[in-house]
């Protein structure tokens, strides 16, 4: 991958994604229609429109875009998940879909070539969430919707602190999860002023969760340990409860969307 900010952070990213391929593409958390639904309704794509989703993994935002849009294209630094990419456009019958392998820091599309710039559950893997920011700008055409979803972290410091070092161990491609203020930001800090936001929840079993990851020293039973413990104080923030199936927890998540400035 070129114009990397940190190449042993993107070793990291490129094994661990590679690792997961198969199984995030599967994860009906993330890819069920309804969760992808809102992705779409922020972007509001038109027939006319092309769209460019960064970080777009195994597919399933850039070919729920094409439905509506004249072109989608999905870029991410995984060849692995391009495979899931193209699988999924193959069996949905999508064709007016373009993959490229490459950064999202440096995207070899033109300024303001996209009606619709998306990237979701990818800013907690950017060592530098402001410099892709921009990247998204820039691709952005006048009055184009800029969408950036991902997972948040509490406003309590702690809570946020923990969180972050649970996830870090889960899936050692995580930089950090940012709070919605931190988000929010970048939107103002951009020109754009508040974005508009819609929050959701990613639910897990925590079983399901540690079964599907690749922790740091293979250490499955320890984070599910972890996990399981976090049901009194919810010390992560994730609304941990005791059901009948295991402990269930939630990702806290978020949609933010604004028009760039014509
Ligand atoms: C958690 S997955 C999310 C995939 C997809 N956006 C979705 O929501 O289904 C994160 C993705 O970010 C990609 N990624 C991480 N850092 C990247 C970078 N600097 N440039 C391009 N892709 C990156 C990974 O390869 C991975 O596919």
């Amino acid at each position: 991958m070129s114009n990397t900010v940190d190449p042993a952070h993107d070793r990291a990213i490129l094994d661990y994604f590679t690792k997961q391929a198969s199984g995030f593409a599967a994860g009906p958390e993330l890819h069920g229609r309804d969760v992808v639904q809102l992705i779409v309704d922020a972007a509001a794509p038109l027939p006319q429109d092309h769209a460019i989703d960064l970080a777009c993994g195994p597919g399933s935002i850039v070919c729920a875009l094409a439905e509506t849009a004249a072109h989608a294209t999905g870029l991410d630094a995984t060849p692995a998940m391009l495979e899931e990419a193209r699988a999924l456009a193959a069996r949905t019958g999508r064709t007016n879909v373009t993959w490229e392998q490459g950064s999202v820091y440096a995207v070899p599309h033109q300024d303001g070539a996209f009606a619709i710039v998306t990237c979701r559950f990818a800013f907690h893997h950017l060592t530098d969430p402001a410099a892709a920011f921009a990247e998204m700008l820039r691709l952005a055409a006048p009055n184009g919707r800029i969408v950036l979803c991902d997972g948040i972290a509490s406003d309590d410091r702690r809570k946020a602190e923990a969180f972050n070092a649970m996830e870090c161990w889960r899936d050692p491609s995580t930089v950090e999860f940012r709070t919605l203020g931190y988000l929010q930001h970048l939107f103002v800090a951009a020109g754009l002023g508040e974005p508009a936001l819609a929050r959701f929840q990613v639910p897990y079993l925590a079983k399901d969760l540690v079964a599907a990851s690749f922790p740091k020293g293979g250490e499955r039973s320890a984070l599910l340990a972890l996990l399981d413990g976090s049901v009194e104080g919810d010390p992560l923030g994730m609304s941990a409860q005791r059901t009948p199936e295991g402990v269930r927890l939630a990702f806290p998540s978020v949609v933010l969307s604004a028009a760039k400035p014509g």
